[in-house]
């Protein structure tokens, strides 16, 4: 093990694929994946970070992630320690209607959370049902969609700042906007979030809608990143990819879904260079038809090499 990280070689492994962390099942290796099991070990790698120089990447369910082939030359940051995926259920004594404070640790499935806060009648997250990855990943890209979006529901989000310390932040500080938040290189550990009390017979119901709609027009089954572009102002970016003739256009083992032209789907022998050199196309072809830049909404880690399109052409 590195000299760097000798006092904390039992969290830490080196040269880890990252082709096994991620929905996509892509990508090369980690040069360091660290299990921290506190928030204070979490703090104390992120400061070593900072003093080698060294990037600090924070990996969830790897379900909005595509990796690079070549790997990250960096620390990926990996919080499934049970310390980071606990959820603190208040007692549910109030009248339908109020409201209840839930803390959640940002390893936490958030698939399990909406289903243990559906089973409980809680409302407030049953419209995130179907979308992959961990609590903290969800809020640092305010995931969401037609039904609703995380930042709905948070109200204070507790990080590891760049220095390795512990901050609670407003939510004036986190910043949410679509797709995004202002949590730049800050590392989230911890979220409130406030859910509403309600009929569990409603929520359940509210629930199951949801998710059959996303099952029929979603390729949920099939590896991918989810939705890989942002939808630009006024559209939808999964009806510009079908009008420009993409669905189900493949380069190499990358290929537009069928079921959702907004999902890139990973078949056998594919390659993250498969990946980007299919989102180049598809940015081109949008731009050319439409003059519509698509801008990626999947999180890119590593140096990005494209398969050249007339090698593949
Ligand atoms: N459409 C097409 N062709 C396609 C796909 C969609 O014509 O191949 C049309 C649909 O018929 C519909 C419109 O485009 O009229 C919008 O499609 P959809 O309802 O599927 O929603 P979306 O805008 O494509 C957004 C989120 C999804 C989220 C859904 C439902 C973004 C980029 N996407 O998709 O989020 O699941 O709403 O809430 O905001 C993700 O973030 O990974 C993701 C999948």
């Amino acid at each position: 093990m590195d000299h760097r990280w000798s006092d904390m070689s039992e969290i830490i492994a080196e040269q880890e694929p990252l082709a096994l962390h991620t929905t996509f099942g892509l990508g090369g290796p980690a040069r360091w994946l660290a299990a921290p099991r506190s928030v204070e070990e979490a703090g104390r790698l992120v400061d070593r970070c900072r003093e080698e120089d060294i990037r600090v990447y924070v990996l969830g369910l790897g379900a909005n992630l595509l990796v690079c082939d070549d790997g990250v030359d960096g620390l990926v940051l990996r919080l499934n320690h049970h310390a980071f995926r606990q959820v603190e259920w208040p007692p549910l004594d109030g009248l339908r209607g109020s409201k209840v404070v839930v803390t959640a640790g940002a390893g936490a499935d958030m698939h399990r959370f909406v289903l243990e806060s559906v089973r409980r009648g809680l409302a407030g997250l049953e419209g995130l049902a179907g979308i992959p990855g961990t609590l903290g990943g969800i809020v640092r890209m305010n995931a969401g969609g037609r039904w609703g979006q995380i930042a709905d529901v948070v109200r204070e989000v507790t990080v590891v700042d760049e220095g390795g310390r512990s901050r609670r932040l407003t939510l004036e500080e986190v910043g949410f906007s679509y797709r995004s938040s202002r949590l730049g290189k800050a590392v989230v550990c911890e979220v409130k979030l406030e859910l509403t009390m309600d009929d569990p017979a409603q929520v359940r119901r509210r629930f199951m809608d949801i998710w059959s709609q996303k099952s029929h027009v979603q390729p949920l089954g099939q590896p991918s990143a989810g939705c890989v572009f942002k939808n630009p102002p006024g559209h939808s970016a999964g009806r510009l990819i079908e009008q420009a003739g993409l669905k189900g256009h493949s380069i190499g083992g990358a290929h537009v879904s069928h079921v959702h032209a907004n999902f890139i789907v990973a078949q056998e022998g594919a390659t993250a260079g498969d990946v980007f050199a299919l989102i180049g196309l598809i940015q081109s072809e949008v731009a050319r038809r439409f003059a519509i830049e698509l801008e990626l909404e999947v999180k890119v880690w590593g140096r990005r090499h494209a398969r050249s399109l007339e090698s593949v052409a």
